[in-house]
C-alpha cells in the first residue's frame, strides 16, 4: 500500500462548475470519515482503516468540494477512498474501498468525476488498474463506474449483505 502511495501522482485539482476535485489533505480526513459514517447508518470506518487513511489518505482519498462562485471551497460533497486488499496485491490493482456523495449533491456527476480523477492519480503509480465491489441493486454507482470504464469481472453472493454484488475492474 505504502509503496503505491509513494508513487502516486499529484494532478492539479480539477474544477467543474461549482465543484473542485482533488486529493484530500489532513484537514479533510475527519470530514471524510464523518461522511462515510453518515452514509453507513452512523457506523464508522474501523480503527485500522482509519489509521491507514490517516497515514496514506493524502495520497489515496479523492474529495469533491462544493465551491462558491469565486472558487472558494464551501463544504465536502463527496469522497472516494482507496486501499489495497490481498487480491489487489496479487492482481496489481488498487481498490476503491468506498465512494459516497452527500445526499444533497447526488445526481450531479460527482461520483463519475471523482472516479475519473482517481484514474489520473493512480495511473503511473505502478498499478495496472482499479478494482471495486458494487451491489447489483446500486444502479447509480454501477452507471457511474461503467461510464468510467469499469467492467464486471465476476458476480458473487455477499453473505454479509445478503445480496449479489459485482467485482469490477478498470484496467489502465
Ligand atoms: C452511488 C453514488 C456514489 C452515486 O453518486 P452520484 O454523484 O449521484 O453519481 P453520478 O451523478 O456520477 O452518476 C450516477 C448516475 O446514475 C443515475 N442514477 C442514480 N440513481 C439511480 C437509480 N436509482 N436508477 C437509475 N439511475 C440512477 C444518475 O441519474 C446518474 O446518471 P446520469 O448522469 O445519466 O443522470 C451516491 O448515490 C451515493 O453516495 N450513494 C450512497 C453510498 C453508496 O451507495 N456508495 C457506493 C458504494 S459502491
Amino acid at each position: 500500500m505504502f509503496l503505491v502511495a509513494r508513487k502516486v501522482g499529484r494532478p492539479a485539482p480539477r474544477k467543474e462548475k461549482n465543484y473542485k476535485f482533488r486529493i484530500a489533505g489532513k484537514k479533510d480526513f475527519n470530514k471524510c470519515f464523518d461522511l462515510y459514517a453518515d452514509l453507513h447508518k452512523g457506523n464508522n470506518l474501523n480503527k485500522l482503516r482509519k489509521l491507514v487513511f490517516t497515514v496514506s489518505g493524502g495520497k489515496t482519498i479523492i474529495v469533491a468540494m462544493q465551491c462558491d462562485c469565486n472558487g472558494k471551497e464551501i463544504m465536502l460533497a463527496g469522497v472516494d477512498m482507496y486501499y489495497i486488499n490481498d487480491r489487489d496485491a496479487r492482481e496489481n490493482t488498487i481498490h476503491e474501498g468506498f465512494i459516497g456523495v452527500a445526499p444533497e449533491f447526488e445526481g450531479n456527476g460527482l461520483a463519475t468525476e471523482m472516479r475519473a480523477f482517481a484514474s489520473k492519480v493512480f495511473q503511473g503509480a505502478g498499478v495496472s488498474g482499479i478494482s471495486s465491489r458494487i451491489s447489483e441493486d446500486n444502479v447509480g454507482s454501477l452507471k457511474s463506474a461503467r461510464r468510467q470504464g469499469f467492467c464486471v469481472v465476476e458476480k458473487y453472493f455477499d453473505q454479509t449483505d445478503k445480496k449479489y454484488r459485482y467485482y469490477m475492474k478498470k484496467t489502465f
